[in-house]
């Protein structure tokens, strides 16, 4: 029977996504010791010999997943991915089907597992990222693939692989993070690119397989496209395997993502903290966390959601620099998460000052930019405000009636008192009740 999409049951399945909002990403496996990067193998051309002795070092003593999912948690994240397996095919769980995995370690732990009963205790949904491209597999294309570390090494020139035996792994592997580690409440693959995408990867049978386990999973859009391209879930006939959203990475859509309908399409920005999603020594460049936090209003003022990224390193800890930005996420989720869950595009221009989300008939008026005199709420007339309070504190806001602002009738301007300072210079929210 030919697939039809079904997007009643589509819509309930991404509903929880869709308040959520807000989710980190771990990246973490054997790369954390180079410490260059979750790529080193590729970028660097290094030989299987030379790196998968990785493992006989891999000792994460610091390891401690509850408090990475307390420090989630407090930022304000609700869920979060792991990656399970990433391209150099090093397995952070017991798979049966490898030798090459975290409990073949001096450390002897399922990863995996730890994670997902830290995070679920903490009370955040957990996913699991997987890559279906595969680095340690003899079967994965070698030479002349797009990014194999071996892809120009002529010794593996006319090496024939058995691509069906990878698919075998592959969907096996996949079958057992769905059927021996709980409720998984994301599949998050990476990454299709030219001719490997959709049935290539038997996608059609691995989606069943994944849904006859885990019915209420949701899935990336990646068993289709990369990180770039929309892939059907954007068309008015989404493939059995279009995955549940749409995942720009290192970007914010400009407009958000709608499909070849008009209708707003589920998606997810994932963001690195600094330019590399595994650990790299080298690399200082964290974005700040009020860059940060705009960007997570962005987003869900565009109807999306974030998934900001964390990399730990080999002994198991998140870099200071990444702990320091999620205490500083907290501090101004905790005051203002309520213009996050559950809001969404405002349905109405970006003001000039800042951002909108909204939730109903709550309209958080994010606030970057301080005014001379009172503050202009653009695009809303007086008539439409029943209330204003400051979200943080629940203060009541009194709109201005000045004589400075008398010449400007159709715009409400508010006053935050004397000071010339917002409350919060990162983003002062005002939580604007609507009349009906
Ligand atoms: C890209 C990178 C991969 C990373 C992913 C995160 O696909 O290849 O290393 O895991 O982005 O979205």
């Amino acid at each position: 029977m030919a697939y039809v999409f079904d997007r009643e049951a589509y819509n309930k399945r991404v509903e929880w996504f869709k308040h959520d909002r807000f989710g980190m990403f771990i990246h973490w496996g054997l790369y954390a010791i180079p410490a260059r990067g979750e790529w080193v193998r590729s970028v660097e051309r290094i030989h299987k010999e030379d790196y998968e002795p990785l493992m006989h070092e891999f000792n994460p003593i610091d390891y401690d997943p509850r408090e990475w999912a307390r420090m989630a948690k407090a930022a304000g994240m609700k869920y979060a991915v792991l990656t399970a397996k990433h391209h150099d095919g090093f397995c952070l769980f017991d798979s049966k089907l490898t030798d090459y995995k975290a409990t073949n370690t001096p450390c002897h732990r399922d990863l995996v597992r730890e994670y997902l009963d830290a995070f679920r205790a903490e009370g955040l949904k957990v996913g699991l990222y997987y890559s279906v491209i595969d680095w340690h597999h003899p079967d994965f294309p070698h030479y002349g693939d797009r990014q194999h570390p071996e892809r120009d090494n002529e010794a593996f020139k006319g090496v024939q692989h058995d691509f069906d035996n990878y698919l075998k792994y592959m969907h096996g592997q996949v079958e057992e993070l769905c059927t021996n580690y709980g409720k998984l409440d994301i599949m998050w693959f990476d990454f299709s690119y030219d001719d490997m995408t959709g049935e290539k990867w038997r996608a059609t049978e691995l989606v069943r397989m994944i849904r006859k386990y885990q019915p209420d999973v949701i899935l990336d859009n990646r068993l289709e496209v990369s990180g770039s391209g929309f892939g059907s879930l954007a068309t008015a006939h989404p493939t059995e395997y279009s995955g549940d959203f749409v995942s720009p990475e290192q970007i914010i859509p400009p407009k958000g993502i709608f499909d070849e309908q008009g209708n707003p399409v589920t998606w997810e920005a994932c963001i690195t903290m600094n330019n590399n999603w595994g650990y790299c020594a080298t690399d200082k460049n964290f974005k700040p966390a009020p860059l940060i936090i705009h960007k997570l209003v962005e987003c869900v003022s565009k109807g999306g959601n974030l998934l900001i990224n964390v990399g730990p390193d080999a002994r198991g800890n998140i870099p200071p620099e990444s702990v320091e930005i999620l205490s500083q996420l907290a501090r101004w989720m905790g005051k203002n998460s309520a213009s996050i869950y559950g809001c969404g595009h405002a349905g109405m221009e970006k003001p000039e000052n800042g951002r909108l989300t909204r939730k109903g008939n709550k309209l958080y008026y994010h606030i970057y930019e301080a005014a001379i005199g009172d503050i202009p709420l653009e695009g809303l007339r007086r008539e439409q405000v029943e209330k204003v309070r400051l979200l943080p504190t629940g203060a009541e806001v009194k709109i201005s009636d000045s004589w400075m602002s008398a010449n400007y009738p159709d715009t409400v301007f508010v006053s935050l008192g004397d000071s010339p300072i917002l409350p919060d210079p990162v983003d002062t929210v005002l939580e604007i009740t609507l009349r009906a």
